[in-house]
């Protein structure tokens, strides 16, 4: 398997912003990569689609953003395996979500609650179970059909201007309009704040949450980097978005799931007195220098360090012969597998929970994926923690692999071996 030299820069270096129309200088190319959420089917031979995975931040509105998108339908349709509900901690998370909605968010006599990116509902069904009208839109239709047996009314759509149009038309405004890990999976954000200002109430919110680019520097997280995530925001470059399409950031919420989230809030200007937070926020991304190319660029040599230490440990286990299995067949381990040159020869299965995953090869570099039972019942010496974000809940009911003499192999923030 050929790996790019770490001396590489980007091929191509520059590109225009999708949020300001600046320039975006590249400071990260992952090389080509396939669909992360695209498992194979054994006995399928058709090509895989790449395409090039570049990350770089904006000059002038400091976004940081992927330089080339990959099209909507390649990613979100009727066979998208993605799970929400696959977590504990996820489940946990989105019913406490759905519970503040409830208690402070709904003024109105018929409040409206719409999510975009309503998944299989993990969210919505609590607002259901609370008889409070809500909207999912979700293009993939199988997720959305758990959703709808979950007693979630769901969209079968993108959510864009058009869409949020048609839903004010037919169903009047919202009072909350929500979106987890999907507004920054959606390059076309001119198209997005258009109809967030046809669905949303004078007084309303709008209220993403999404992995925070401040956390993935710490903690080098470069396997947030795939085809689904085409922003990676910050209070800066949310800021300045907002402002641009007639919003204001109003709270800012750091969240520990997924690695590192902050939860966002906008509204329209005038009619929330931001909080302090945000003020602080701001200051804290000034003061560490999140505007200018530093950080990026300490990253990037960050990451090339990672995959040399990763591709020495799995190629020196492999030469004594000792066996490595993955844990967690994430999106994330697309960029980790496809960047580091990771298969089948340094890690045997990947073990996960999800149906629609299993039986299956992983994208780009194929290693079978196989239900979670078989990493209790043929026990390797070592697993790679893929699904590193949920390290509590799996750590916790995982320990007997630990007290048998099992070792995590972990590569974020560095490659470390207990
Ligand atoms: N909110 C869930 C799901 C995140 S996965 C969670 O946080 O776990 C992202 C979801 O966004 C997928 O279900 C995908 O189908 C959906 N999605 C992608 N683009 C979208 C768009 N333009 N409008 C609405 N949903 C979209
Ligand atoms: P996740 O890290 O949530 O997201 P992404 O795919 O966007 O990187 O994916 C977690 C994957 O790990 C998902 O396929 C379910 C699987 N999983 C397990 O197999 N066991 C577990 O205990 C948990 C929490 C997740
Ligand atoms: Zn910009």
């Amino acid at each position: 398997m050929t790996v790019a030299k770490p001396s590489a820069r980007p091929a191509q270096p520059a590109a225009a912003c999708r949020v300001c129309g600046g320039t975006v200088s590249a400071f990260l190319d992952l090389g080509r990569q396939p669909l992360s959420d695209a498992f194979r089917k054994p006995d399928e031979t058709a090509q895989e689609f790449s395409f090039p995975l570049v990350v770089g931040n904006c000059r002038d509105c400091s976004m940081t953003q992927l330089l080339h998108e990959v099209p909507r339908e390649r990613m979100f349709h009727a066979e998208y395996p993605y799970r929400s509900s696959g977590s504990t901690t996820m489940t946990a998370h989105f019913t406490a979500v759905a519970e503040r909605f409830l208690a402070h968010e709904l003024g109105g006599a018929d409040p409206f609650i719409v999510e975009i990116g309503s998944n299989d509902g993990v969210m919505l069904r609590t607002v259901a179970a609370a008889g409070v009208r809500h909207l999912g839109v979700d293009p993939s239709s199988g997720v959305g059909l758990t959703a709808q047996h979950g007693g979630v009314r769901v969209r079968d759509d993108f959510f864009q201007e058009s869409t949020a149009r048609d839903i004010a038309a037919t169903e009047g405004r919202a009072d909350v309009i929500y979106a987890a890990n999907t507004f920054c999976h959606i390059p076309y954000v001119d198209s997005i704040f258009a109809g967030i200002d046809a669905l949303l109430r004078p007084d309303g919110i709008f209220v993403f949450e999404d992995p925070y680019i401040g956390d993935i520097l710490d903690r080098r997280s470069f396997d947030q980097i795939y085809d689904e995530h085409f922003y990676f925001f910050s209070a800066t470059s949310v800021r300045a978005m907002a402002r641009n399409f007639g919003f204001e950031l109003v709270d800012v919420e750091r969240l520990e799931v997924h690695g590192g989230e902050v939860r966002y809030t906008l509204a329209r200007p005038g009619r929330r007195r931001a909080d302090a937070r945000v003020a602080a926020l701001l200051d804290a991304e000034a003061h560490r220098g999140l505007a200018g190319p530093e950080p990026y660029e300490r990253f990037a040599r960050e990451v090339y360090a990672i995959r040399e230490d990763l591709r020495t440990l799995l190629t020196g286990l492999r030469e004594q012969g000792v066996r490595v299995v993955g844990y967690g067949a994430t999106a994330k381990s697309a960029t980790v597998n496809n960047f580091c040159g990771i298969g089948p020869d340094l890690v045997e299965t990947v073990y996960d929970t999800t149906p629609e995953k299993q039986g299956r090869l992983t994208p780009g570099t194929h290693i079978p994926v196989a239900p979670m039972a078989g990493f209790r019942a043929d026990p390797a010496p070592y697993a790679l923690l893929y699904a590193w974000n949920h390290e509590t809940e799996i750590l916790a009911k995982e320990s007997a692999f630990r007290e048998a003499g099992g070792r995590w192999i972990r590569y974020v923030p560095e490659v470390r071996v207990d």
